[in-house]
């Protein structure tokens, strides 16, 4: 028999047979729920979101209590292990590990669309020497859109295909470029020899030399750390890209604002607070009085904390051991000892306890990205890049859809009645 949930209205004693499938009743059910025939119906009011799916989607898979986090079905702990970007980006938007022969024309596919236009780098020269990487970052991802205007045909697969390989090519050179223009070093051009994430390094850190060869032990880190960011279903970015995408608008536009998403310091921008927090804090001693600070509401304990998750992250728990390999090539951060007693006095805090507040993948990427050498205003645009595989996914799969329409919730109006306008002589 079916599953179904009874609801009894007490307005009109009438009972109603709502669906339950996968879990879920359908938000439009409820909207036979109504006093009179002209009335519209029964909403259900979820701020932020909180208890409502808005798609169904077979990319990634999070048991928020458990800590589990697996795409398309393998555990992020083997991918991790085994994997790298190059193949998990191929995994997250084709939904299978690739056979050997489609692994090798993948990756050359991402290999020869690394280039970026003249002009993408006239466009980047124009920002002031300051100016925040993200906010150039999406800005040139955003730009893209002009000049691949073929990207509109978004119902086309092979233009999705194209734009998806343009994309993951590009994300990289164009973070490349952000941190060479901050710094005033000319731009290196991409060097189709080395791996997608020992290239990214190239075209950061290159110098005079003929060839860079990136340390093998600081490449493998930067490629773990971008399979931990690939994907993360529903969160902020994500919706926002599907959200956007839904109006049809062509991806470079939709990943522009989706980048905007994770911008902000409670998303992808809380790995740069949590290095400005631990600097803050500057030593052991404080970190009682920081706490009881955090307690009493001034302030967060930043990279601790998630809406899915209610144990620990275990993106956090993969970066936590590489972290010591990594240091173990660059030396020691001066703020790894604070945080790792940050979170020692959290994990035993009553307050954090009953919150289930526990280290998310923020709390310790930010310290090697700082032992590798980058500056804590690019932390968010190095989780952008290898996000960027999976928010178009998610807005293929949106597309692809056929119950997704053009994003478009309801509200609940809480505002003044109908009245007459006011001359502006006779106003109060
Ligand atoms: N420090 C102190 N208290 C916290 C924290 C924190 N980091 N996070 C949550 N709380 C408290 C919060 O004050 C609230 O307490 P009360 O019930 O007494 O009002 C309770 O825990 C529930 O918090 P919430 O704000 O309702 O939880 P949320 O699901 O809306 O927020 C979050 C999730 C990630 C935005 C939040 O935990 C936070 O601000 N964390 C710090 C920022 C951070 O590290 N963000 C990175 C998230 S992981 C990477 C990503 O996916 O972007």
């Amino acid at each position: 028999m079916a599953e179904t949930l009874t609801i009894t209205d007490n307005r009109t004693g009438k009972r109603y047979e709502i669906p339950i499938e996968d879990g879920a009743i359908r938000a439009m059910d409820l909207r036979r729920i109504k006093v009179a025939p002209e009335d519209f119906g029964m909403m259900t009011y979820d701020p932020a979101f909180m208890n409502t799916a808005a798609c169904r989607s077979r990319i990634t898979f999070i048991d928020g209590d458990k800590g589990v986090l697996l795409y398309r079905g393998y555990p992020i702990e083997q991918l991790a292990e085994h994997s790298d970007f190059v193949e998990t980006a191929y995994l997250i938007l084709f939904g299978e590990l690739p056979s050997s022969q489609d692994l090798d024309r993948w990756s050359q596919d991402i290999t020869l669309h690394t280039m970026l236009h003249e002009n993408i780098k006239k466009f980047l020269e124009g920002f002031r020497y300051d100016a925040h990487p993200m906010g150039m970052f999406l800005s040139a991802v955003g730009a893209l859109s002009t000049f691949y205007p073929d990207a509109k045909n978004i119902f086309d697969a092979d233009s999705r295909r194209l734009q998806m390989i343009r994309l993951i090519a590009k994300v990289p050179g164009i973070a490349a470029y952000v941190y060479r223009h901050n710094i005033g070093r000319p731009f290196v051009l991409p060097d189709n020899e080395l791996s997608y994430s020992g290239n990214f390094l190239n075209m950061l850190f290159k110098m005079t030399e003929p060839q860079y060869r990136p340390h093998p032990v600081l490449e493998r880190a930067l490629d773990v750390l971008f399979i931990l960011h690939a994907d993360h279903e529903q969160n902020c970015s994500t919706s926002a890209m599907r959200n956007i995408g839904s109006s049809h608008v062509d991806p470079y536009s939709a990943l522009a604002g989706a980048a905007a998403a994770l911008y902000g310091p409670l998303h992808g921008g809380a790995n740069e607070a949590v290095l400005r927090m631990l600097t803050e804090i500057g030593s052991k001693d404080n970190i009682p009085a920081f706490i009881t600070r955090v307690k009493a509401g001034e302030g967060r304990l930043m990279g601790f904390g998630h809406r899915v998750y209610k144990s620990y992250d275990p993106r956090a728990k993969i970066i936590k051991r590489m972290a010591d390999l990594v240091f173990e090539v660059t030396g020691k951060s001066p703020l790894l000892e604070m945080a790792l007693e940050l979170e020692r006095i959290a994990l035993e805090d009553e307050y954090f306890v009953s919150r289930k507040l526990y280290p998310n993948v923020d709390f310790y990427s930010g310290l090697i990205y700082q032992a590798m050498g980058f500056p804590l205003d690019m932390f968010p645009v190095l989780f952008a890049i290898p996000r960027t595989a999976g928010w178009i996914a998610q807005w293929e799969e949106m597309l692809m859809d056929p119950e997704q329409r053009i994003a478009r919730p309801r509200q609940l109006y809480i505002g003044s009645a109908p009245r007459d306008y006011v001359a502006k002589d006779t106003r109060r």
